[in-house]
């Protein structure tokens, strides 16, 4: 998959797509990113990208006419309609889902905006406005950087693991159940003192049906504790559908007791 990313910051991108996952599917070649300068597609001798508002009002705006030029450019070196993603505050909210449909795509183009806004004109060329959530960051860079990770590592071969990646808490509409490791036994001193850190016995039982129960049964209390709203959206098997059952059993019941 190969993702253009058009900023006025590129050396915010240097370091995370030369590390981890996503550096190392670069140099492997299954992603290829190009970041790209959006100053390059200035004609001013000093490359101005931003200008005041029309109308007034605090902030500075991206102008629209480098945005142009950088989009003309890389339509011209991909030869392709492209997909246009601009990242603003006021998108649609990226999901598990909306990085599933994206990373269908051959080629994404990203336009990093600013806070204070874009000039209206270059929306055209844009196929989706995207926010990573509702909280307001000083511009699109962090945005791009997660977009490209949501969509990348769905990417068949950048993820080294496709099992886990098809696991994964959110694509079936469960968060994951709690995972350990070695050390077994762990004495550590907590808020009250010191306490006594064992891994479930179930875990070290050896028991593959027992492991595998006990693991949905985390996951679907995890999810109806902390995020009931991701289960009307879940597919769920015969099996955690019956421990929600019983679990919405148990709760409606205790709140029964409550309230007799
Ligand atoms: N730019 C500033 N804040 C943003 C957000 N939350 N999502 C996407 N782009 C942004």
């Amino acid at each position: 998959m190969t993702f253009d990313i058009v900023t006025i910051f590129p050396a915010m991108f240097e370091q995370p797509l030369a590390a981890g996952v996503i550096g190392r599917a670069i140099e492997r070649g299954v992603l290829d990113v190009k970041v790209r300068d959006l100053r390059d597609f200035t004609t001013d001798r000093h490359r101005v990208v931003d200008d005041v508002p029309f109308g007034g009002g605090p902030g500075m705006v991206l102008k629209a006419d480098p945005l142009f030029r950088a989009l003309d450019a890389i339509e011209a070196d991909r030869g392709q309609q492209l997909t246009v993603v601009l990242t603003s505050p006021q998108g649609e909210r990226l999901t598990q889902e909306s990085a599933q449909r994206l990373s269908r795509q051959a080629h994404v183009v990203v336009l990093c905006g600013r806070y204070e806004g874009v000039d209206e004109r270059i929306r055209q060329r844009v196929t989706e406005e995207v926010s990573i959530g509702d909280y307001v960051l000083t511009g699109g860079e962090l945005p791009a950087m997660v977009i490209l990770d949501a969509v990348a590592r769905l990417v068949p071969g950048v993820v080294g693991d496709e099992q886990s990646v098809a696991a994964d808490s959110f694509s079936r509409g469960l968060l994951d159940f709690p995972q350990y490791t070695r050390p077994a036994r762990l004495s550590w001193p907590g808020p009250q003192g010191a306490a006594d850190l064992s891994v479930p016995d179930v875990l070290l039982s050896g028991n593959h049906a027992d492991i595998r129960k006990w693991r949905k049964r985390e996951a679907v209390t995890r999810t109806l504790d902390r995020r009931p709203d991701l289960l009307a959206g879940a597919t769920l098997d015969d099996e955690e559908q019956q421990i929600l059952q019983e679990l919405q059993n148990g709760r409606a019941a205790l709140q029964k007791g409550k309230a007799g």
